[in-house]
């Protein structure tokens, strides 16, 4: 009998997994795949991999312009993939020596919840029960499709063989503008390909500041990316030697179609419906104070619950608050108005909290202050001026969020996150001096703008 028993080995089931032992809880993980989960295996730590590699080629690129002399720069795609398998396996590892250590009980298979325990099938279809005091289910999503593209793995593929791909494809189109669209179409727009990046609602990235999505549409524009906002692309025509997108009366002939309109949970076929369990279009209704579901002793953590990111490190956090309530019967809630989100794009486009219409439509009286980069000394260093800062505060009031883009946006994001999270008012924030020259002084002004004193 474990304390608890964890259905998916992916962030939001590693980190239960892993934070157990500070309460001394048995666990049990089940998990048919590696451990790590999409984000290590096939998502966040393979595509940022692939991200830097774009990033040093076109550092190398630029080299001329920082007095550098560099010629014949190409990237060598198979060793980059080498290098994409090399990180993962190590994170791979480097977690299952972690999780051993931590005495978590590691069983390989497909978990399905049964009679109040866990059933194991086994690849060779061997049946192992498991019985835990506890459940918690972390069984992740997956790329959702849409008509007329069906994933087949080769042409029209998801984010998950686009990480695989051994060659630089010619000619892409990208359906979707969101995280993972906008992110291969910067990594391949910068590695060469011709890219088609399109977005059924009005702007990249929607639901980001359109000021950030602004930024970042004219960076990829810069590296050659033909974006097509508000557009709707009819069905594919896959032929042997092309694959024609139609969409408004034109068309566009491609090599290979990326499919990234969002990610499916996957909860069907785990034994939900012999439980009491709220599923709502295959997510998992759960009470956010503790993630328990309708189920007394069954959580939900992850991709798969209802209303809540589906981001790796909000799997974590969620995971930990599984793993509180289960250890000790209290509430430790996500704080959800803080969790940061990072599109590693280049430039970076980072934000936390409400953006500018978010609160005005929470009701907030609100003022916004940004700041750019092109004075920014570090910026200039870098050659990365294309950045902003954007800071929104209630009138009289605290920080309510932020969005940043430009070169490190993702790290600088965190000094926000306090902020936000702290409900820091902008002078409180504005009274500490950033180190010079950061690319952190962008927010140092922006603040110093918000308390009403601007400095450059
Ligand atoms: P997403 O929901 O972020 O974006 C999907 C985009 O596709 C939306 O902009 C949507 O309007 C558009 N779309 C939907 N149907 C379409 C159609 N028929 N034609 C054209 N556009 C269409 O989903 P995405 O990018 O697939 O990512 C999946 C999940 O993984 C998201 O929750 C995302 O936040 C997360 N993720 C986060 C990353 C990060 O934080 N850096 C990186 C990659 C993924």
């Amino acid at each position: 009998m474990y304390d608890v028993v964890i259905i998916g080995g992916g962030p939001g089931g590693y980190a239960a997994a892993l934070y157990a032992h500070n309460f001394d809880l048995s666990v049990a993980l089940v998990e048919k795949d590696a451990i790590g989960g999409t984000c290590l295996l096939r998502g966040c730590i393979p595509a940022k991999t692939w991200l830097k590699t774009a990033e040093v080629y076109t550092t190398a690129l630029r080299a001329a312009e920082f007095g550098v002399a560099a010629s014949d720069i190409s990237i060598d795609w198979g060793a980059a993939l080498e290098r994409k398998n090399k990180v993962v396996d190590g994170l791979v590892r480097g977690l299952g020596g972690l999780l051993k250590a931590r005495k978590v009980d590691i069983f390989d298979g497909y978990g399905r919840l049964a009679d109040g325990g866990v059933e194991v099938t086994g690849d060779d279809g061997t049946l192992h029960r498991l019985e835990g005091r506890n459940v918690i289910l972390a069984t992740g999503s997956k790329p959702r499709a849409i008509p007329g593209y069906e994933f087949d793995g080769s042409k029209v593929v998801s984010s998950r063989e686009a990480l695989d791909w051994n060659e630089r494809p010619g000619r892409v189109a990208v359906i979707g503008a969101g995280a993972i669209g906008c992110e291969f179409a910067s990594l391949l727009g910068d590695a060469g390909s011709e890219v088609h990046l399109f977005e059924m609602l009005d702007q990249i990235i929607p639901g980001a500041e359109p000021e950030a999505a602004k930024a970042l549409n004219r960076e990829l524009k810069k590296k050659g990316v033909n974006i097509r906002t508000g557009v709707a692309v009819g069905p594919a025509e896959v032929h042997d030697d092309r694959v024609v997108i139609p969409f408004e009366g034109d068309y566009v002939d491609v090599d290979k179609v990326l499919v990234a309109v969002g990610r499916a949970p996957v909860t069907e076929d785990v034994g939900l419906e012999t439980t009491r369990v709220q599923v709502e279009r295959g997510f998992v209704h759960v009470d956010p104070a503790t993630m328990l579901t309708a189920e007394p002793n069954i959580y939900a953590v992850g991709d798969i619950v209802a209303g809540t990111p589906q981001l790796a490190h909000a799997g974590f956090a969620e995971g930990i608050a599984a793993i509180t309530h289960i250890a000790t019967g209290e509430s430790a809630p996500v704080d959800y108005r803080a969790i940061p989100l990072v599109v590693y794009t280049h430039p970076e486009v980072a934000s936390v909290g409400m953006t500018e219409a978010a609160a005005r439509d929470a009701g907030y009286e609100v003022e916004v202050h940004d700041h750019g980069m092109r004075g920014v000394g570090r910026a200039i260093i870098q050659g990365e001026v294309g950045g902003t800062v954007k800071i929104v505060t209630q009138v009289d009031g605290p920080i309510l969020g932020a969005s940043i883009v430009g070169p490190g946006a993702g790290e600088m994001i965190h000094e926000l996150m306090y902020a936000v999270a702290w409900e820091a008012l902008p002078a409180e924030a504005a009274a500490f001096i950033h180190a010079h020259p950061t690319v952190s002084e962008a927010i140092g002004e922006t603040l110093l703008s918000a308390a009403g004193r601007s400095l450059h």
